[in-house]
């Protein structure tokens, strides 16, 4: 079978992303099992060019097909930050619960009507010999005034999705992969590695 690997040492995310591209014909890693050592910078400005970056080091490195995932918060009061600096914002070193209580002190005097957000994910696709091809999936919702909930990773304690009244974290796994920006890109994502399965099935 061959290998693909999830290009992130980010453990959210794997778990996030693993089982749903178990069963796509692949043989699912994740960076931390094949190579614990490999650094990708992230300094692009858009998501996709992020994502795509990430992919192409990892699969030349490794030699084989690789997913990432770049994602991040945007807050319309903050004029879309921290955007592609989400994993940064308020400091290096942070938690993830410092970073959102450092996004709750920015918006301290922003009234509820004014605390739109949104999550972006892009998801790119790099496989040896063929073109790249980038997925994505965008979640709306707004910036609670506390955290709340155990479940997930990164903003989702202070973020309230769009037609509910609780975070992320409250919400959990099952709402999460019903709903989620990355949810959506990896059922694109999905729908096109199983293209690519039977493809290679019929020759
Ligand atoms: P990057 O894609 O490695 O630049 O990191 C994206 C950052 O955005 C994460 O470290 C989180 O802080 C945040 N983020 C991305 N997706 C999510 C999510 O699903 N829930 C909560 N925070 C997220």
């Amino acid at each position: 079978m061959k290998r693909l690997v999830i290009a992130t040492r980010n453990q959210g995310k794997v778990a996030e992303l693993r089982s749903a591209l178990e069963g796509t014909g692949f043989e699912i890693f994740s960076l931390e099992e094949l190579a614990p050592g490999l650094v990708v910078e992230e300094d692009a400005e858009t998501f996709e060019a992020n994502a795509l970056e990430k992919a192409r080091v990892v699969s030349e490195a490794l030699h084989c097909a690789a997913v990432a995932d770049d994602s991040g918060l945007s807050v319309d009061a903050l004029g879309g930050d921290p955007g592609v600096r989400s994993a940064r914002y308020g400091g290096e070193g942070l938690r993830d619960s410092q970073r959102c209580e450092a996004l709750l002190r920015a918006l301290a005097d922003v009234p509820d009507e004014r605390r739109i957000a949104r999550f972006h994910c892009v998801l790119a696709l790099w496989i040896p010999g063929r073109p790249a091809v980038c997925f994505d999936g965008v979640l709306e919702g707004r910036i609670d005034r506390f955290l709340s909930g155990e479940h997930g990773f990164g903003y989702d304690p202070v973020f309230v999705p769009h037609g509910y009244d609780q975070s992320l974290a409250v919400l959990g796994k099952e709402v999460k992969q019903r709903i989620s920006h990355r949810a959506q890109a990896l059922s694109c994502l999905q729908t096109h590695l199983l293209g690519l399965r039977s493809e290679q099935a019929a020759h």
